[in-house]
């Protein structure tokens, strides 16, 4: 048995008046300070009829576990009807997380797959509605949270299908001051989204339909969004969900396991570590013949020749937008073979390592940072 969990979409110029619709009286906006600073927070606020409007606008780059317990606490005090993640990824998996332990006080890490959060007493009181403030991570589409444990510095995965936003709004206000540098990254997560769950063993026609057309579109118009072309940046923004809603119900692979590891260690925006590993781990794939069919077939749906026309076409975009295509332009050569041994321990115990076509052990991990490093052409 499989699930297809995605959420409702409503899309397009002004898609925000929707809000006029929801019929909360105590609504809880979760959103980071500089959203607030450019006045989307303003902005939201104009479309909501409520009696009580509460902020929450503490939320940090890779948060903490202690954000989302606090703002739970929020939610649990306003009594929430309606929670409203106004950001990136980091406040989507908040306000996920805040749903569940508003009406739950259990440790973040027991919401599981496997839970079955009703039977703790979960009554999913509040409506959760994601607006997306950036184009990349699908967080606005999935199921899992990325949050912080700060005491022991290391990351934890929460997932629950009941974790999914009810309703994700893409409008195109919230993007069109994005930095063409943030363009870039998160358009670079998006692609890897698409492509890794269009080959990672769990897809299915469902999770395809989403993964193959997300491809389409941001090879068309990627580099056109950096550039500043409306259209395209509204395309993008459709693309990022819908990579989202691809890979939340397939998985992603070994191009996440090399750049979780290496963002990690290194404190590099997500978008740019996975962008800089995924041609080298593309390589790496075409040289198994199943991974090279699956690849072959995803680049002739894209309109281009075959697999290895497709890592052509995307170190094209990577230098058209500017992003690093190996990563000695990011780090130095000594600092990033002091930590190789650290970096690669975590990237092979990274869940994604085993949700991909081919799964490297360590020695070919080691090869692949190396590769990718110098920039080599992978060869094994
Ligand atoms: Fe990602």
């Amino acid at each position: 048995m499989w699930w297809f969990v995605v959420p409702k979409a409503v899309f397009g110029d002004d898609a925000v008046q929707h809000l006029q619709n929801e019929r909360a009286e105590r609504v809880l906006i979760v959103t980071d300070k500089s959203l607030k600073e450019l006045g989307y927070v303003d902005e939201v606020k104009k479309h909501i009829k409520a009696e009580k409007i509460e902020v929450f606008d503490d939320v940090e780059p890779e948060p903490s576990i202690e954000t989302a317990v606090r703002c739970a606490k929020v939610a649990r005090d306003v009594d929430a009807q309606l929670i409203i993640a106004l950001g990136g990824g980091s406040v989507m998996d908040v306000g996920k997380m805040a749903r569940i332990l508003m009406e739950l006080d259990i440790d973040p890490e027991l919401v599981t797959p496997f839970t079955d959060l009703y039977e703790l007493g979960f009554q999913k009181k509040a409506k959760l509605i994601a607006i997306p403030t950036t184009s990349g991570t699908g967080a606005d589409a999935t199921w899992a949270m990325v949050l912080t444990d700060t005491k022991e510095k290391r990351k934890v995965l929460p997932a629950n299908r009941e974790a999914i936003p009810d309703l994700t709004i893409l409008d195109y206000r919230f993007v069109e001051k994005m930095p063409p540098k943030l363009v870039a990254g998160t358009g670079m997560d998006a692609l890897t989204h698409a492509i890794e769950g269009a080959v990672a063993p769990w897809k299915n026609d469902f999770s395809d339909a989403m993964c193959e057309k997300a491809i389409e579109i941001i090879l068309e118009n990627l580099e056109k969004s950096y550039k500043g072309d409306v259209e395209a940046r509204a395309k993008m923004h459709h693309a990022a969900t819908m990579a989202g809603m691809g890979f939340g119900n397939s998985q992603v692979g070994v191009v996440h396991s090399l750049g979780h590891a290496f963002g990690a260690y290194f404190k590099v925006h997500h978008g740019i570590c996975v962008g800089v590993f995924l041609p080298y781990v593309l390589q790496y794939y075409i040289n198994d013949e199943g991974s090279k069919k699956l690849l072959d077939y995803l680049a002739v749906k894209a309109g281009l020749k075959d697999a290895e026309s497709l890592v052509d076409r995307i170190f094209e975009i990577m230098k058209n937008t500017d992003l690093p295509t190996k990563v000695s332009e990011i780090v130095g050569e000594k600092e990033y073979f002091d930590a190789l041994e650290e970096v690669v321990n975590h990237a092979i115990n990274d869940a994604c390592i085993i949700t991909s076509p081919r799964c490297p052990g360590t020695e070919e991990v080691r090869k692949l940072y190396e590769y990718a490093f110098y920039g080599k052409k992978v060869d094994f």
